[in-house]
């Protein structure tokens, strides 16, 4: 099988559920469709995969478990959803949520995953910080992380960060057979007077050069992409950029601020009367809003005061 090199993979994940993630992920899957783009959307939530239902068609018959139990190709299982150039590959994976899908097992997934024929490949994760998920988060060419201006999202948002940054970095040090570095480490941070990740960064990297040298490397370039959903006010857009500042200070982590969303009550008539929203509503805020936010997350542009398009009142 040739690796399709020109693909690229984006995650859709963050910790709290019903921020948005489905909607989000149908939503550019759409946007990009309708550009011409030829796309492939996965449910990976193990649990709870509902993607469907964003394009108002029925539980599919065939699902990742077949992949993962009975090793039907990937290919095979991508459905049509109604859109020219999208397809869908249903989660759920009955007899794998409740424990972990093994490291291995996961590599050859992404590999499979790779080789699709599409331009772009978009997962959408289950909440939570669920090793699959964080697994399947690190793996991705783009994490992109959805919250919504409260502060429970937030929050869970911000430990979900965390959590992925963490598992990363002990990833990266396990790979160079420097796993206990990281655990000792931590275990002791009150010794070492470690508050914060980045604290703890500055203090592996103060170990050895050696060290200082694969997290200069491997750490340097991770990045996070967010989206803020379900926004009401041009206040709450401001939001994004305080966790912009909140995760550059306290975890040392550059992120993206790629867009926000507003709220409009016809996302959820449109999954009640089993219709797609980009395709019902092309030219409502919302849908302008996937455009843009897509195409700051495919050119590297973010969201910033002077850009802003906002106007209260618009809603
Ligand atoms: N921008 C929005 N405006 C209004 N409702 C929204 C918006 N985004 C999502 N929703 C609603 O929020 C609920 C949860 O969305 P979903 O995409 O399933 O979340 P998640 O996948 O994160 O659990 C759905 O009922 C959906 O209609
Ligand atoms: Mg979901």
């Amino acid at each position: 099988m040739e690796k399709n090199k020109g693909c690229e993979i984006w995650a859709i994940g963050g910790g709290k559920g019903g921020t948005g993630k489905s909607f989000i992920t149908s939503s550019i899957g759409a946007h990009l469709a309708a550009k011409g783009k030829r796309v492939v959307l996965i449910d990976a939530d193990w649990g709870g995969a509902n993607l469907h239902s964003f394009f108002g068609v029925n539980r599919p018959q065939n699902s990742l478990s077949d992949f993962f139990e009975k090793k039907v190709p990937l290919k095979s299982l991508i459905m049509n959803c109604g859109i020219s150039g999208l397809g869908l590959i249903m989660g759920n994976l009955p007899s794998l949520d409740s424990g972990d899908i093994k490291y291995a097992q996961k590599i050859k997934f992404f590999n499979h995953v790779k080789m699709l024929d599409a331009d772009y490949i978009l997962i959408d994760l289950g909440a939570g910080s669920h090793n699959n998920t964080m697994d399947t988060f690190l793996l991705a060419d783009k994490m992109i992380v959805v919250i919504i201006p409260e502060i429970t999202s937030i929050e869970n948002m911000y430990h979900f960060i965390k959590n992925v940054f963490f598992r990363k970095l002990k990833v990266v040090l396990n790979s160079h057979g420097l796993k206990d570095s990281v655990n000792d480490a931590w275990k002791n941070r009150g010794i070492h007077g470690i508050k914060t990740l980045k604290e703890l960064i500055a203090y592996l990297a103060g170990i050895s050069p050696h060290i200082k040298d694969i997290i200069d490397k491997e750490m340097s370039d991770f990045r996070m992409h967010i989206i803020l959903n379900q926004i009401r006010s041009s206040r709450d857009i401001t939001v994004g950029t305080s966790i912009k500042s909140v995760c550059l200070k306290f975890l040392g982590m550059h992120t993206q601020y790629a867009g926000y969303i507003e709220y409009d009550n016809c996302v959820t008539s449109c999954i009640n009367k089993k219709q797609q929203y980009m395709l019902t509503y092309p030219f409502s805020h919302v849908a302008k809003s996937i455009g843009r936010l897509s195409d700051n997350l495919i050119y590297v542009k973010e969201v910033t005061a002077a850009t802003d398009e906002y106007s209260p009142g618009r809603l």
